[in-house]
């Protein structure tokens, strides 16, 4: 018996040679060209779905060592998560939190998003419950179109009234959300700017303007510079991946580096005869005989079942390599062709660079017709993460 021990168990302790590989120093440079191009904006960097499959806590550590100055999350939960682990930068809750969820928003000192009476009712209860020394920050979201969540126009003006009125609160910012801000010929992004700048002008006209306006996201931040008012909101731009994959070959995109890549080892090799079929209903049949290498990852751990019918590719010894009949929840084949030199134990790249050859995130996301968001959120936390 030999001594080999796989690189994730001597990094993680776990078992399964599997893991997702994030380089931390990519997220940190990625944060620091996104600061570059907006300045004089500032960055409140994404980091919610645990860091888009990242790994929210040390991605949202090596944003800040980028420049990020807040960090923006989906839940209360999420922000629990980034305090619990002592990270101190304001941290926006990015839609208005259920009222069960107010009292945590306050405890953690957390920044509510807030576009209902509902939500602002529930939020004065949590204040007043705890008697702070200073006023929870509240930022108000606009819906200019398209209508997820926000308050309209007319009725956010009169939100602004109260929550400037209140004093256990203070009225810090007020943003809004771009639909189409990755398609460059879509005017539909310079209507929601105008209609935001409609809403800025009203409330500067009454008095209750805060003083922290934001609207972009990737997209809007990279290419739409009026969009970028005093702050942007990065997300998948921080994790190296463009919005669109209509935008990779666009001057401030292509500066960005992929930090996430998914990787295995081979845990199995043999020899399958010519006419054979593989996987569930045999719908891979083989025309030569073949070296078929199993590896220990499927849809369990977020590789889609269809990817092997949509052509999917893995990379071993430097070379792409079909995915060869249904991928299985715990396992895939790959056909490694006649006389192939793959042995178990070998490095397989699912996602990521291997020699010259690379598979993205993206290239995934355009073959199952999908967005590479989809991709990286849905690698399971069956994967252990390991930070370079
Ligand atoms: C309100 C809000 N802002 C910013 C982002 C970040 O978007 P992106 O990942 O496209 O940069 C999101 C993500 O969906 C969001 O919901």
């Amino acid at each position: 018996m030999d001594s080999y021990i796989s690189p994730v168990k001597r990094v993680t302790g776990w078992l399964r040679p599997a893991w997702v590989e994030v380089d931390l120093a990519a997220v940190t440079a990625n944060v620091a060209h996104i600061c570059k191009v907006v300045a004089p904006a500032g960055v409140c960097a994404v980091v919610k779905a645990d860091g888009y499959g990242h790994g929210a806590v040390p991605v949202a550590r090596a944003a800040i060592a980028g420049g990020a100055v807040r960090l923006g999350v989906a839940l209360a939960e999420e922000g629990h998560e980034l305090r619990q682990a002592g990270v101190e930068v304001p941290v926006i809750v990015l839609s208005e939190p259920a009222p069960e969820a107010m009292q945590l928003v306050v405890e953690d000192n957390l920044t509510p998003t807030i576009y209902t009476e509902r939500g602002l009712a529930a939020l004065l209860d949590a204040a007043a419950l705890q008697a702070r020394a200073t006023a929870v920050p509240v930022h108000l979201k606009v819906d200019t179109g398209m209508h997820r969540v926000g308050a309209s126009p007319a009725h956010v003006l009169g939100l602004a009234r109260a929550v400037a009125a209140n004093p256990a609160l203070s009225l810090e910012g007020l943003y809004t959300h771009l639909a189409v801000a990755d398609d460059l010929a879509d005017p539909y992004t310079q209507e929601q700017l105008a209609s935001f700048d409609g809403v800025v002008s009203a409330l500067a006209a009454g008095g209750t303007l805060p003083s922290l306006l934001h609207a972009a996201n990737s997209a809007g931040a990279l290419v739409h510079p009026d969009s970028r008012y005093q702050m942007v909101r990065p997300g998948i731009a921080i994790y190296g991946l463009a919005p669109a994959s209509s935008m990779r070959g666009h001057p401030a995109v292509q500066a960005l580096m992929p930090a996430l890549s998914f990787k295995a080892e081979v845990s199995y090799v043999k020899e399958v005869a010519a006419g054979e079929a593989l996987s569930y209903g045999l719908h891979y049949r083989l025309l030569v005989s073949s070296v078929i290498a199993t590896v220990p990852v499927g849809y369990g751990d977020g590789a889609p079942r269809r990817l092997s019918q949509v052509g999917g590719e893995v990379l071993i010894g430097g070379r792409r390599w079909p995915i060869a009949g249904s991928v299985t929840m715990d396992q895939i084949l790959v056909d490694c062709g006649p006389g192939a030199e793959v042995k178990a134990g070998d490095e397989v790249v699912l996602i990521g660079r291997q020699g010259d050859e690379e598979v993205t995130a993206w290239e995934w996301a355009e073959r199952l017709g999908t967005i590479a968001y989809e991709v990286t959120c849905a690698l399971s936390p069956r994967l252990p993460r390991i930070y370079t």
